[in-house]
């Protein structure tokens, strides 16, 4: 079954008026005359060329519509055009596509711009909203899984873009703390005491805490039994249960900030609000859906049928609302998160970072949200959904007893292999700094191996590739930002540098100069789709310009003025490498 798509209700977010962007000032000039040659609004269809710096496809798609030639157009629009203070030469191409190469004086200028501004030409938007994050979204009482790890990954660098472009961000981490399986986890812990619970929940011994207990539920009906009592009075508020659950939960949230220390995200202990906190508010949820008609009975549960979804053969899908028991579930739950986000926190976006899974979930709460007048335009509510982790055989990472790895180790081993890395590439290193550099490195590589994948696609988890010094990886974006800074060091120069008249000559220059001169672009780009491997590809390209400059351009060799020049370049290609890892969440070290 696929539902009809999304509704994106309302704006998409307009082109920051703020941003140093070529291809805003492309965009404008050519719109201008291709509007002038059709009489009629048109977009240019700007986008970066492989055989000049940009081209403009638009004269293909309108010589359709006018039957017109295209390369008539094309060439009515570059006669049209005022294009000579960006552009060296402009011309037509194939069938209709307009190249441009750049001029030099404006790659300077603007150079000038980007430089002397220290968001590298990126304004705050003029607009704030309040952008709700729901990511990590953990289960208490059970090991992280990979898609935990992605969701958290994805999550942390969603909410440092949007923070840095000015938007008030709000975190949240949905954990799993409440419904049935709670009953049996309290029951064991009782079993076993609760210091011995305590002690084995807070090591991260996570599954074996949750797998005893479920070998006792599935064999013993004695303990099924007081399992389904202990859920009663865990929902009745029996202070003895509320407290059991409360160290369960609480050893779990301690195991869950160990994991994202490690991590380096910015998920704090203020930031959990899980499915329990919710409680309060699944009644009145209930009832106000039922008020608008929007809820019907079916095998004695309380449904919703949002509009669009159909099972298998083709009648109307429900979405559970009130269990048979008249319990609560997963779906209630989440019609009072986006409920509470809009009218309590005021949240214009909301974005729920979760694997792709839950895709018709989330797009059949949504839909309620809408019928029942909560999602309105301009707000929205977006699933930014992800594949998994598989391991080496193709499956989901697992262990090899079929449990979710163990993410904290993971993680360590990826740090461990980044620091036996460094040990030989640069052994000069005091003991401190190693330390640091390895973090660095291990955790940037994970990171980066995740954001550097289309999100919605899977990949698989390989230290190797990750942690390569060569290649789309991190290692080799933060070892073109160490670079730079040792070119700093050896000449005995400060950093950042204050002012620079910069001078574009040979084509690695220029080259570099046009990758430069993209990042706000790149930026703005992805704030509605949150492709972040866009960056990332971006931030990859820069790195791959930046080296081959390095290898032909002698800078501090080179005579004055071509050596500031050469030096200011450098630099810019260090803030721009280190803001775009900084958004995605990943360190960039001086020196590795
Ligand atoms: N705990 C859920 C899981 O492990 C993820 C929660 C996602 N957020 C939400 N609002 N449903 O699948």
């Amino acid at each position: 079954m696929r539902p009809r798509t999304a509704v994106r209700a309302g704006r998409r977010v307009g082109r920051f008026t703020g941003v140093t962007s070529l291809e805003r000032l492309l965009d404008e000039r050519l719109g201008a005359a291709f509007t002038a040659v059709a009489g009629e609004q048109v977009d240019p269809a700007i986008r970066r060329s492989q055989r000049a710096d940009y081209q403009a496809d638009a004269a293909l798609s309108l010589a359709r519509r006018l039957r017109r030639n295209p390369r008539d157009i094309a060439a009515e629009v570059v006669r049209a055009a005022e294009l000579d203070d960006l552009c060296e030469t402009v011309e037509v191409a194939g069938p209709g596509f307009i190249n441009l190469h750049l001029a030099a004086s404006a790659l300077e200028r603007l150079l000038g711009e980007v430089f002397g501004d220290e968001r590298l030409g990126v304004a705050p938007v003029p607009e704030p909203e309040v952008v709700v994050v729901d990511y990590s979204g953990p289960n208490a009482a059970k090991e992280m899984h990979v898609g935990h790890l992605r969701s958290t990954i994805i999550g942390d660098a969603a909410v440092r873009l949007l923070s840095w472009l000015g938007h008030q961000v709000v975190r949240q981490n949905h954990i799993g703390d409440w419904g049935t399986p709670f009953g049996m986890l309290v029951e064991h812990l009782l079993d076993i005491g609760e210091s011995e619970a305590a002690h084995e929940l807070s090591v991260g011994d996570l599954n074996a805490f949750y797998r005893a207990a479920r070998v006792k539920f599935d064999a013993d009906e004695a303990f099924k039994e007081r399992s389904r009592l202990r859920v009663v009075r865990l929902q009745a508020g029996d202070p003895t249960t509320r407290r059991l659950w409360h160290v369960l939960v609480g050893e779990s949230k301690k195991y869950f900030l160990t994991v994202y220390s490690q991590l380096g995200v910015l998920l704090t202990e203020a930031d959990f609000r899980g499915e329990s906190s919710y409680n309060d508010q699944l009644g009145p949820v209930v009832d106000e859906l039922t008020e608008l008609g929007l809820l019907r009975l079916s095998d004695g549960a309380l449904c919703a049928f949002p509009e669009g979804f159909k099972n298998r053969d083709d009648e109307p899908l429900p979405l559970i609302v009130r269990k048979r028991d008249g319990g609560y579930g997963y779906a209630t739950t989440d019609l009072a998160t986006i409920r509470h986000r809009i009218r309590d926190l005021h949240a214009t976006r909301l974005l729920y970072v979760v694997g792709l899974p839950q895709y018709q979930h989330f797009e059949m709460i949504y839909e309620v949200a809408r019928e029942a007048g909560w999602l309105r335009a301009p707000v929205r509510a977006e699933h930014i959904g992800h594949g998994s982790i598989l391991g080496a055989d193709g499956k989901m990472l697992r262990t090899r007893a079929g449990d979710s790895v163990k993410l904290v180790a993971l993680l360590e081993q990826a740090v461990s292999r980044a620091a036996d890395v460094i040990a030989v590439k640069n052994p000069g290193l005091d003991a401190q700094t190693r330390a640091q550099v390895a973090q660095a490195i291990g955790i940037g590589a994970v990171k980066y191996a995740d954001l550097s994948t289309d999100r919605s696609k899977d990949y698989v988890f390989d230290l190797d590739r990750m942690l390569a010094f060569d290649g789309n990886t991190a290692p080799y974006l933060q070892y073109a930002h160490a670079r730079i800074c040792s070119v700093f060091r050896r000449a005995g120069l400060t950093y950042p540098v204050a002012a620079a008249d910069i001078r574009i000559g040979e084509p690695e220059e220029r080259h570099l100069a046009v990758q430069l001169l993209s990042f706000g672009d790149v930026v703005e780009g992805i704030v509605d789709s949150l492709e972040f491997h866009r960056l990332a590809g971006y931030l990859f390209s820069l790195a791959t310009a930046f080296t081959n400059f390095y290898e032909k351009c002698p800078i501090l060799r080179a005579e004055e003025p071509v050596r500031t020049s050469r030096v200011a370049l450098c630099d810019l290609t260090r803030r721009a490498l280190a803001t775009g890892l900084g958004l995605l969440g990943i360190t960039a070290p001086e020196r590795m």
